[in-house]
């Protein structure tokens, strides 16, 4: 059995290596184990020094977040009791940090009075990103050793420091040569202490580190900051976890600490983000396939088309050193391109991401061609052409004509039939759906399509590649729009038609931006294009067309040529960046209205939230049963990831549990019972949500 700790003497040193893979997360058992350790060094009377290692080389990634609202997560010896303990510890702990010290990590790390990493380590305190706060002393210690300010941006922020940077900080006393040499070099560094008779815990650089901020930093902080908090909750027990720091000793901040992190840890918002955090990592699993599946190698790709788009999904691989091939049909739109995309880094470079070098050799990896032929070597091929399927196909057969066997032909259609597609070539097992979000190379989603023909090979090749090039793959199998688009449907439906019930556009998005959606989806449709939206809904017209009061408002729009922000007006009016209310709007929802006979009345936020995000949910619970999704999770990261519904919501569906799947139904028949003829027509619970409250069950899951 893996011992969790490896206990070794040498000379006067004990050195203690963390033993639980892959990251030893700091668990209750491996707590305990460590405590035994270090107790053990502590009575030995012939060690003189601790050091503190990884002993595969990675140091610690912090608490164990599967135990976090459990009775594990405070079982003895807790975090906090165990740091505690090590800094009383009258001999000198010296930790050697390789690879990463993350959160809790990070903390023990803080909680020994040396430190000493290798150039490779990044350490970083990102429990925010949980909705969590530092709670194993770093909102304590970290400020007396960094001060005050850098310590907040470094909590605040969750980010990473590189070794080099944390030594700058002071978080490491020196850096190893490399992390061959770390531990040999931490034993060094401890044996240099005990020569220099240097304390346990050296003096901390800010024994005060409230002394040198102005006297209303955390108040002027708190009002810069708010607003872009939004409703959370972590980031303002974070200020208020330093401010104790400030004005506490530190035996009494550890107390307020740890209350802060109680309140933090018991939230729904800290439930939904490590929800969110689990998710991700499921996402990549696919039943049926076998994890040691040889995959296909992927050393050149191309793309067909060089729109904002393709021009967008190209950079991606260039970002990550792999060449491609751009391919349009016109020399102009071709140039266009490619100067779009050398534009686009450009503004990398004025905005300092990016050096001068990086751009060229990321340009010198895009390649623009007129001519198939130049592409049949390539290992993968993203068409990115105009969205109608005829178009596609047509595209799909040259491919099969020119590309050497094994390629992977992928389509970045949003909404088309991929089997539809897949069907024109002689090779359908070599075709998938690779559907990029806009901008392609900045949105983290990629809804991962897996056809009914498409080769598990070439799904597991596809979902590498895609971490490889730093996209979060969701796997969705095919039907109209996939898990993002289809869901968009009755969600945006539901938008357009409350506009003409008597709701204002502004009305509707102030309603989901109050539960802290980056956007109203009426704000969204003015961005991606009225005009986008009306094409996609028209290559679906069957599945609408007994209504005639479908997205009307959408329709009368277009057919204004109101095509959202890229015309000045949609359902709002622009002025540059800033969105207006545009009384055209009701006017115009007060004609249509008038026209299909729909009663205008005033309309509540409850009945706004309701009827936009039940349908939302509604349509998700569906997809699940139908087998397009293969977890309630992968459609959560959908749309926090490619919609901008907030993380800390965990998604639609985990939302759907915290509201309780019983009133999302019954909320469901409400509406289906008020609203006439059109409650009877969409507000259809799907079968999967009456089966689960049925069953009295609360997680949304397929049974
Ligand atoms: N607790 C439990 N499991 C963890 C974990 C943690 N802190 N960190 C990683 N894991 C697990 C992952 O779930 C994954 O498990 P599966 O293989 O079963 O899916 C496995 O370790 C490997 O993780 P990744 O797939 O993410 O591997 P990676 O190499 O891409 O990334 C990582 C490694 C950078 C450590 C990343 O996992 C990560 O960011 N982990 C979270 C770090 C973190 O947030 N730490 C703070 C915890 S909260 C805390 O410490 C509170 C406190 O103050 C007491």
């Amino acid at each position: 059995m893996n011992p969790l700790v490896h206990y070794r003497l040498d000379g006067q040193l004990a050195l203690i290596g963390l033993s639980r893979p892959p990251v030893n997360a700091l668990g209750q058992p491996l707590r305990a184990t460590l405590l035994k350790a270090c107790e053990r060094a502590a009575a030995d009377p012939a060690v003189r020094a601790i050091v503190l290692h990884g002993a595969n080389g990675l140091f610690s990634a912090g608490a164990d977040i599967s135990e976090f609202g459990s009775p594990a997560s405070h079982a003895a010896p807790d975090l906090p009791g165990l740091l505690l303990r090590l800094t009383r510890i009258d001999k000198p702990l010296i930790a050697a940090v390789g690879k990463l010290a993350l959160g809790g990590g990070l903390e023990l790390a803080l909680a020994c009075g040396y430190r000493i990493g290798e150039p490779g380590a990044r350490i970083g305190l990102p429990e925010i990103n949980l909705g969590l706060l530092p709670g194993a002393g770093g909102t304590q210690r970290l400020p007396r050793l960094i001060g005050a300010e850098s310590a907040l941006n470094m909590i605040l922020s969750g980010e990473q420091l590189d070794a080099s940077r944390a030594h700058l900080l002071g978080l490491f006393d020196c850096l190893a040569d490399g992390p061959e040499q770390l531990l040999e070099q931490a034993c060094g560094y401890a044996r240099d202490l005990l020569a220099r008779g240097a304390p346990a815990q050296p003096a901390a650089p800010y024994p005060n580190p409230g002394a040198e901020l102005p006297e209303d930093f955390f108040a002027f902080y708190r009002a810069e900051h708010e607003a872009r908090w939004k409703s959370r909750l972590a980031p303002r027990l974070v200020l208020a976890a330093l401010e104790a720091a400030c004005v506490l000793p530190l035996d009494e901040g550890l107390v307020r600490e740890q209350d802060l992190f109680r309140q933090a840890e018991a939230s729904r918002q800290s439930q939904a983000l490590r929800h969110v955090f689990f998710a991700e990592r499921e996402a990549g699993r696919v039943p049926g396939i076998d994890p040691a599946i040889e995959l296909r190698s992927i050393r050149q790709v191309a793309v067909i088309g060089a729109g904002t788009m393709g021009g967008g999904i190209a950079m991606n691989f260039a970002n990550a050193g792999i060449p491609v091939t751009v391919l349009e049909q016109q020399a102009d739109a071709l140039q266009r391109g490619l100067g779009n995309v050398r534009r686009n880094y450009e503004i990398s470079v004025q905005r300092g991401k990016l050096s001068q070098e990086q751009l060229e050799q990321r340009m010198a990896l895009l390649r623009g061609t007129l001519d198939y032929a130049d592409i049949a070597d390539a290992d993968l091929v993203i068409e990115a052409v105009f969205e109608k399927l005829e178009v596609k196909q047509q595209v799909f057969r040259t491919l099969d004509e020119v590309c050497k066997p094994g390629a992977i032909l992928a389509t970045n259609t949003s909404s088309l039939d991929v089997d539809a597609i897949a069907a024109v070539t002689r090779r359908p097992q070599d075709v998938i759906g690779l559907h990029f979000f806009s901008p392609a190379n900045v949105m983290r989603l990629l809804e991962v399509v897996r056809a009914r023909e498409t080769a598990p090979q070439v799904l597991a090749t596809t979902l590498k590649l895609a971490r490889r090039i730093g996209k979060l793959p969701v796997v969705s199998g095919v039907c109209f729009g996939f898990i993002g688009n289809r869901m968009l449907e009755p969600y945006a439906r539901e938008a357009m038609r409350l506009v003409l019930e008597g709701a204002t556009p502004a009305q509707v998005d102030a309603v989901l931006t109050g539960i802290d959606l980056n956007m109203g989806v009426l704000s969204m449709l003015d961005l991606a294009g009225i005009d986008v939206n009306y094409l996609v809904r028209q290559a679906n017209h069957a599945a609408f067309a007994d209504d005639p009061s479908y997205c009307r408002l959408g329709d009368e729009l277009y057919a204004q040529g109101r095509y959202g922000q890229k015309t000045g007006s949609g359902f709002f009016r622009y002025e540059g960046r800033q969105r207006l209310d545009d009384p055209a709007v009701t006017t115009l929802a007060e004609r249509l209205a008038g026209e299909l006979r729909i009663p205008r009345r005033p309309i509540d936020a409850g009945e706004i939230h309701d009827r936009c995000l039940f349908m939302l949910i509604n349509e998700g619970i569906q997809l699940l049963d139908e087998g397009i999704a293969l977890r309630a999770s992968d459609i959560d990261l959908v749309w926090i990831n490619g919609y901008g519904f907030p993380a800390h919501l965990g998604g639609p569906l985990h939302y759907a549990e915290q509201l309780g799947l019983d009133k999302v139904l019954a909320g469901i028949l409400a509406c289906q019972a008020s609203l006439g003829e059109h409650g009877q027509r969409w507000f259809q619970p799907a079968p999967l949500l009456q089966r689960l409250v049925a069953a009295g069950r609360t997680r949304i899951e397929t049974f």
